[in-house]
């Protein structure tokens, strides 16, 4: 696994890389669907993606994926780079 951070205008970019197996493409479309699985029963629940793709979305984020059958996968997780100031020395 590797993981990759950089930021790209406006947005922080995180790579997360591996050289597992790869997915199909006719698979890729549904691996975000809540319950989706291609593991055996009692080993995937099918959740990982979409609760992270759902995390993601609201704080205004989007999930790409690109993905070789065989040689591995790499997700990047694009998120706004907001400037936020927070007052110093005053409670919120
Ligand atoms: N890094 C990956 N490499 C290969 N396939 C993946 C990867 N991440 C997700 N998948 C595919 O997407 C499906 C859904 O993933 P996920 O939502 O994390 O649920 P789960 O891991 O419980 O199956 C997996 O079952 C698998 O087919
Ligand atoms: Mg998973």
């Amino acid at each position: 696994m590797t993981v990759r951070s950089r930021k790209e205008d406006a947005w922080c970019m995180i790579d997360v890389e591996d050289t597992g197996c790869g997915i199909p493409a006719e698979v890729l479309p549904k691996i975000f669907d809540p319950f989706f699985t291609t593991k055996g029963q009692g080993e995937g629940t099918g959740l990982g993606l979409s609760v992270s793709l759902g995390i993601v979305q609201r704080h205004g984020g989007e999930i790409q994926v690109h993905s070789h059958v065989g040689k591995g996968t790499v997700f990047t997780v694009r998120l706004p780079a907001l400037h936020v100031r927070m007052p110093v020395g005053k409670d919120v």
